[in-house]
């Protein structure tokens, strides 16, 4: 889409298309970014705070943190678990620097899976476009809790897409509230965002 490509040539990114991974478990994930429009009605509609230090799961090629950084100037961390999606992502946070130069500590990349990322205690809003599977997914809000359990302070889940196994995984099997869900009016019913809280 026009959008999608003007977007990244403004941000200095590449993050269209889609990667599949060949031999990757079936728990695993493709590449694919949050489109434009969806972070645009996020922006529209959840309150960022000032101290927000946002941790995408599955980062790909940055395309969110880039976007939500150049809109908001908030500290950005980008975990991914692919290596050539994770030198995209390096590749982009380059070009990114060179058209909007910014302090490097502002966004982080980190090679790693989702599930062994150790949680910093001042990262507070945790993104997820429907990188892995439920038990990838359990794992991951298992150590956003125990962050929470050493560092008690107002944490955020936002699901893209959601799966209906993370939303019931939520509701049913730990005390994150639902708190907030921004749709857009696509007829597709999945393109929303579902937003949890525990405080
Ligand atoms: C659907 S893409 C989302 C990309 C990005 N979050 C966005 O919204 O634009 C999912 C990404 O998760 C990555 N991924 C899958 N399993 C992972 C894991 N266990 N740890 C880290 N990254 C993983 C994939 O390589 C892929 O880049």
């Amino acid at each position: 889409m026009l959008c999608e490509r003007a977007m990244d040539n403004k941000l200095g990114i590449k993050t269209r298309g889609i990667r599949e991974y060949v031999g990757r478990n079936h728990g695993f994930n493709r590449y694919e970014a949050t489109s434009y429009r969806a972070l645009k009605a996020l922006l529209s509609h959840y309150r960022f705070a000032k101290n927000s230090r946002l941790v995408d799961f599955g980062c790909g090629k940055g395309r969110v943190l880039f976007y939500l950084h150049h809109r908001l100037g908030i500290p950005v961390v980008g975990v991914e678990g692919d290596h050539e999606t994770y030198l995209d992502a390096l590749r982009n946070k380059a070009s990114y620097q060179a058209k909007h130069p910014h302090p490097q500590e502002d966004i982080i990349l980190e090679y790693c899976f989702a599930e062994v990322y150790k949680i910093k205690p001042d990262e507070n809003v945790f993104f997820f476009f429907n990188p892995f599977d439920l038990v990838t997914f359990r794992e991951v809000v298992l150590n956003i809790i125990e962050s929470y359990g050493l560092y008690p302070r107002r944490m955020d889940i936002i699901l893209y897409y959601p799966y209906p196994d993370y939303e019931k995984f939520l509701w049913h099997n730990t005390d994150f509230k639902p708190r907030q869900k921004i749709s857009w009016g696509a007829s597709d019913k999945y393109e929303k965002f579902l937003i949890f809280r525990l405080e």
